[in-house]
């Protein structure tokens, strides 16, 4: 279906059954929460917000088949029947035997990487996200990105912009000597650059590389159904295939994974990590009681497990997923009518707006894509985030990031069409007045995460172009 002239409507293969008045704070609503807020968005109240993009992560609307699990908690602290169901569920999806629920991915990360990170170890992504970067880091690994050239460029229209640079990742292994690389991961899709896919012929190969160094390969799954879509719609000789076999194929040729299932996994709360390695499964178990909880209910109740097994299992479904991403392509779609630059094509779970591109008289240092997420609330209550050298690095020595990005991310079966188009029609007035926009600089800056907590103050235009003093 399409709206005449303009971008194919995406159809919601679901109906309302509840719903939630959306808040409509006026212009001076939104200049007081600014100030309050410090200029970070995290600060802001959800009752200030109209149309809320930061995340897509647990902010989605689950079904009634969900909620109705939600109903039928075993409460048992240990061998909880959802336990069973949920694992049967990772199982019959990943193949991976041993499964552990955990509170959130970042639980997944924590219990994996305490245990196979050393200080020293190296640690090779395809892009680390945030919170995996810092788990390596808290462990004294060095997180390495191999992401090929082609994610760091926002135009080229190429279908599979997360994949491993194989070049890279093979001289990595060829020269870090014995046992430095304790793991690899691949990250489906790479959230951190642009949500963009990887195909299923280059993680076959990052597979065999690993193999042939010895090296286990996890895969970073919080958004797999997601990838398989795009492998079943853009790799030859994969259109017959179902979602979850092509995700079944991924995971075939992994030894185990980490999971944020506040993503594909449709929930508002919950993750697991999963192995093949029964040995490693034994130490990941003792950490999980140590950091989350006993192995069957990793720090959530076990109705939430019922609910994930649930969601895990309509991620898959392919009407679903066409309407997923036929949301991120309308409003792309949209944006670029009004001649607005994001990053090309869109992923799977988000538009990422190219900062350098939307504010090119900003330089690094006066914050443009924090600048630019302020403007698109102060705007129209959007809230975006910053996905650029605020959330990785640009500080104690590490380089600041080749991608600027603000991202519009799209939680899961909540906004309609209209509410789409209401924010390309925010964004394409902030970028018609794009030139009169400011910088800002950090007030406070916290030594980790930094995105979250940091503090933030308008730039004045004049003492930026005025000259150092002597
Ligand atoms: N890995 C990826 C690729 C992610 O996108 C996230 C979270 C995590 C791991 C950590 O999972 O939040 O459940 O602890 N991404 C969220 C986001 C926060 O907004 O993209 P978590």
């Amino acid at each position: 279906m399409s709206a005449p002239d303009g971008p194919a409507l995406p159809f919601e293969p679901f109906k309302a059954k509840v719903v939630e008045r959306i808040p409509n704070p006026s212009r001076e609503d939104r200049e007081r929460a600014l100030e309050r807020a410090g200029f970070n968005l995290f600060n802001l109240r959800s009752a200030e917000i109209r149309i809320d993009l930061l995340t897509d992560s647990g902010t989605g609307a689950m079904s009634d088949r969900q909620w109705s699990a939600l109903m039928v908690g075993d409460e048992a602290y240990a061998g909880s029947r959802n336990f069973e169901e949920f694992e049967a569920t990772v199982r019959e999806l990943t193949g991976f035997p041993f499964v552990l629920p955990t509170h959130q991915g970042r639980g997944a990360e924590n219990v994996l990487v305490s245990v196979l990170v050393r200080p020293g170890s190296i640690v090779p992504n395809n892009m680390h996200f945030d919170t995996t970067e810092a788990h390596v880091r808290n462990r004294g690994g060095e997180p390495k990105n191999l992401a090929s050239a082609d994610a760091y460029d926002p135009e080229s229209d190429l279908p599979f912009k997360g994949n491993v640079d194989l070049d890279r990742l093979g001289a990595l292994l060829r020269t870090a000597g014995e046992g430095r690389v304790p793991l690899a991961f691949v990250t489906l899709t790479n959230n951190a650059g642009a949500g963009q896919p990887v195909s299923f012929a280059n993680f076959r190969a990052t597979a065999e590389l690993c193999r042939s160094h010895g090296v286990p390969l996890y895969v970073d799954m919080c958004r797999w159904a997601e990838n398989a879509y795009f492998v079943k719609t853009r790799e030859p000789g994969m259109r017959e295939r179902s979602i979850a076999e092509i995700g079944r194929a991924f995971f075939d040729l992994a030894d185990g994974a980490t999971m944020s299932a506040k993503k594909d996994g449709l929930v508002n709360i919950g993750g697991f990590v999963a192995t093949r390695d029964a040995r490693v499964a034994d130490r990941l178990k003792e950490a999980l009681i140590l950091y989350e909880g006993f192995p069957t209910y990793g720090g959530l109740a076990r109705r939430d497990l019922g609910a994930m097994a649930v969601g895990l299992a309509e991620a898959t479904d392919l009407e679903y997923l066409e309407h997923r991403i036929g949301q991120v392509r309308f409003l792309a779609g949209l944006l670029d009518r009004a001649g607005v630059p994001f990053f090309k094509p869109v992923g799977g779970h988000a538009v990422y707006l190219d900062v350098r591109r939307f504010l090119p008289h900003l330089d690094a240092a006066e914050l443009p894509g924090q600048a630019l997420v302020v403007e698109l609330y102060r705007e129209g209550g959007v809230r975006a985030v910053e996905i650029g050298s605020i959330m990785f690095g640009g500080q104690d020595g590490i380089p600041a990031r080749p991608l600027e990005m603000v991202r519009l991310a799209i939680p899961r079966r909540v906004y309609s069409a209209s509410h789409l188009a209401y924010v390309a029609d925010v964004v394409a007035r902030v970028h018609a007045r794009r030139a009169e926009i400011g910088g800002l600089r950090m007030t406070h800056r916290p030594e980790r995460l930094p995105h979250f907590t940091a503090r933030f103050a308008p730039v004045e235009r004049a003492a930026v172009a005025a000259p150092r003093a002597a």
